[in-house]
């Protein structure tokens, strides 16, 4: 069943199987900084090709493909490769499935992954395609959400910031509408969540939008903030009307329910400032290091099958 199974899309995994992976993750957990014991992935090579910047998704997939003894190639920026010369993506693949058994993809044009995947044999594992989806980012802030604050179900849940650019925001919201949960989107105008998003997730939990935080912030667990994502702006004039727009100030959470998290999943720019990362509240660094269990646990699982 998940044996050389593509990773393109969160909609592509059921409940369940997204919680197959966060339980196998637990387990990867105490291997996570010390290396899995038996080395199950000793025989594998892994390629990490990324089209966009990356530091958490790719280094962690690096780490966790290490961890579990596996081999990683691929790189992290485009000079130096034959993309530089007018490769086309799909060559690309075509190529690097020759090279290794899995191909972990980050790249600027939404649908890359699919079409990847199309190419390959080997599994092809999205990690970003434009302002699409990121799964397995999905993955490890679920993953977090029960780490840190409990069952998923039965929670208020928040979106902050640019929830019309940003991938991580899709591919949650979509998975966290499988679960019995209230969702709160908090955006200006200008970066509302795509309509065909918002359709698909009211059909299964309250929705509610509203521009205001201040107004919602007492019926949130899970505040979920994120970077305004300026490189997908077409006109960088419409960027400078929304950048800093909202700031989360430890007085912000002082008024939130008690047990409130705030995740993110990095690189912040203005939006949370440094002196919230020492309030309890605050887990979007825990956040980051389940990137490594959790990709341990889909590598595993897409490399090995049990
Ligand atoms: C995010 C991304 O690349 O979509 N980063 C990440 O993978 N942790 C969020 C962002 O860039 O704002």
């Amino acid at each position: 069943m998940w044996l050389n199974r593509d990773i393109v899309s969160i909609s592509d995994l059921n409940v369940e199987e997204i919680m197959e992976v966060i339980d196998r993750a637990n387990k990867m957990l105490p291997y996570s900084s010390s290396g899995h014991p038996e080395k199950p992935l000793s025989d594998k090579i892994v390629a990490t090709l990324f089209y966009e910047p990356s530091t958490r998704t790719r280094l962690s997939f690096e780490a966790a493909a290490m961890r579990l003894g596996a081999r990683v190639l691929g790189f992290g920026a485009l000079e130096g490769t034959s993309v530089s010369k007018g490769e086309t993506l799909s060559d690309t693949i075509r190529i690097v499935n020759g090279y290794s058994d899995a191909i972990v993809l980050r790249h600027p044009s939404e649908g890359a992954a699919r079409l990847a995947s199309e190419f390959a044999d080997v599994p092809v594992i999205n990690a970003g395609d434009g302002a699409g989806q990121h799964p397995t980012q999905t993955i490890l802030d679920i993953f977090t959400i029960w780490k840190e604050s409990g069952p998923v179900s039965g929670k208020g849940i928040g979106f902050v910031g640019d929830l019309k650019y940003g991938r991580t925001v899709h591919s949650l919201s979509k998975a966290l509408s499988l679960f019995d949960i209230s969702l709160y989107f908090i955006s200006p105008e200008e970066l509302k969540i795509p309509k065909h998003i918002k359709k698909d997730i009211e059909k299964r939990v309250p929705v509610k939008e509203t521009k205001n935080l201040d107004e919602v912030i007492e019926d949130i667990d899970v505040l979920y903030v994120t970077r305004i994502q300026k490189e997908r702006f077409p006109d960088l004039e419409e960027y400078k009307k929304v950048a800093g727009i909202y700031v989360i100030r430890p007085s912000l959470l002082s008024r939130g329910r008690k047990n409130l998290i705030v995740m993110h999943p990095l690189p912040r720019v203005d939006e949370i400032p440094s002196e919230v990362d020492n309030l309890p509240q605050a887990k979007y660094f825990k956040q980051a290091s389940y990137g490594v269990p959790v990709r341990m646990a889909i590598l595993d699982l897409i490399l090995r099958g049990d």
